[in-house]
C-alpha cells in the first residue's frame, strides 16, 4: 500500500482509525493514571493539596520527550477524527445504495453510533483543552488568563490542581464532563475490539480475551476520570 492509498483506501482509512486509536488508548492509561494523583492525598501524607498531582504534570509538560509526545497526540487526535468522518461518510452512501432496509439490522447501538459519540466527545474535547491546556501552555499569550503558579522547594508549578478545584465547583461542567466520560465509554467498547481486529491482532483464540479486555477498560478508565470533576464538586478531596 503506497503512503497515498493510506489516506484515500478504505482499508488504509481503516489501519490509520486502528492505529491512531491504539495510540489514544494508551495517552488515555497515561492521562488517566498522571490525573489519578489527585487522590495521592488518601495514601501518602502531602506536605500541600495537590502537590503530587502538581509534580506528575510539571514533569509532563517540562520535558521534552512528553512535549514532542503531545504534539503526536494533536496529530493522531485529528487524524483519527478526519478518518472517522470520511469513513462514516463512505459507509452511507455504499448503504443508500447497496441495502437502503437493512440499513440497521444486526449492528449494536454503539457500533451505530460511534460517529455520534464521537463527535461529543469532539465537542467534550474543545471545551476541556480550553479549560487546562491553553491556560497551562499558551497562558500570558493571545489574551488568554494563565494559571497560578506557586514555588516548591526551589521550582515553579502551575497549579493545575487549584485550577480543576475552580472548574469543578459549577455543577453544569460537572455534569457534562461525567457526560462525556459515558459517551467515552461507549466509543470505547466498540473501538477497543475493533483498532485491535483492524490492524490484524485477532484470531478466536484471542478473542474472548481482546474483548473482555476491551470491555473492563471501557468501564475503568472512563469511570476513573468521572470520579475526578465528582470527587472535587463534592470535597471529597481538599
Ligand atoms: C474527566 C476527567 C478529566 C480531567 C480532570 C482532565 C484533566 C486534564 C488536565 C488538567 C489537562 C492539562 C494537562 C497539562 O496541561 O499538563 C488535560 C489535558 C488533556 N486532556 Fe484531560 N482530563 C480529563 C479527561 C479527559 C478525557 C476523557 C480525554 C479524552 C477523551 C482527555 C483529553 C485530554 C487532552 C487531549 C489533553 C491535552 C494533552 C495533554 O497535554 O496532555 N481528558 N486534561
Amino acid at each position: 500500500m503506497t503512503f497515498k492509498q493510506m489516506f484515500t483506501s478504505s482499508v488504509g482509512k481503516k489501519l490509520i482509525m486502528g492505529f491512531t486509536g491504539i495510540f489514544l488508548i494508551l495517552f488515555l492509561i497515561v492521562h488517566a493514571g498522571l490525573n489519578a494523583c489527585i487522590w495521592a492525598s488518601y495514601f501518602i501524607d502531602e506536605t500541600m493539596p495537590g502537590i503530587t498531582f502538581n509534580k506528575a504534570a510539571h514533569f509532563m509538560g517540562s520535558n521534552a520527550l512528553p512535549r514532542i509526545l503531545e504534539i503526536g497526540l494533536f496529530v493522531g487526535i485529528f487524524l483519527h477524527i478526519l478518518q472517522g468522518y470520511l469513513l462514516t461518510l463512505e459507509n452511507r452512501s455504499k448503504r443508500s445504495v447497496g441495502y437502503a432496509v437493512s440499513y440497521t439490522k444486526g449492528s449494536k447501538w454503539y457500533s451505530r453510533s460511534m460517529a455520534i459519540l464521537g463527535t461529543l466527545l469532539l465537542m467534550f474535547l474543545i471545551m476541556h483543552i480550553y479549560h487546562f491546556w491553553t491556560p497551562s501552555r499558551l497562558g500570558g499569550h493571545f489574551g488568554i488568563k494563565g494559571l497560578e503558579s506557586f514555588e516548591y522547594n526551589g521550582t515553579e508549578y502551575h497549579n493545575l490542581y487549584a485550577a480543576m478545584q475552580n472548574i469543578f465547583t459549577n455543577i453544569y461542567v460537572v455534569i457534562l464532563y461525567v457526560l462525556a466520560c459515558g459517551s467515552l465509554a461507549y466509543h470505547l467498547a466498540h473501538g477497543f475490539q475493533s483498532a485491535f481486529k483492524t490492524i490484524g491482532v485477532h484470531n478466536r483464540r484471542y478473542h474472548a480475551l481482546i474483548s473482555s479486555i476491551g470491555y473492563g477498560f471501557a468501564i475503568i478508565v472512563p469511570l476513573i476520570f468521572a470520579l475526578m470533576p465528582i470527587s472535587f464538586y463534592f470535597n471529597l478531596i481538599k
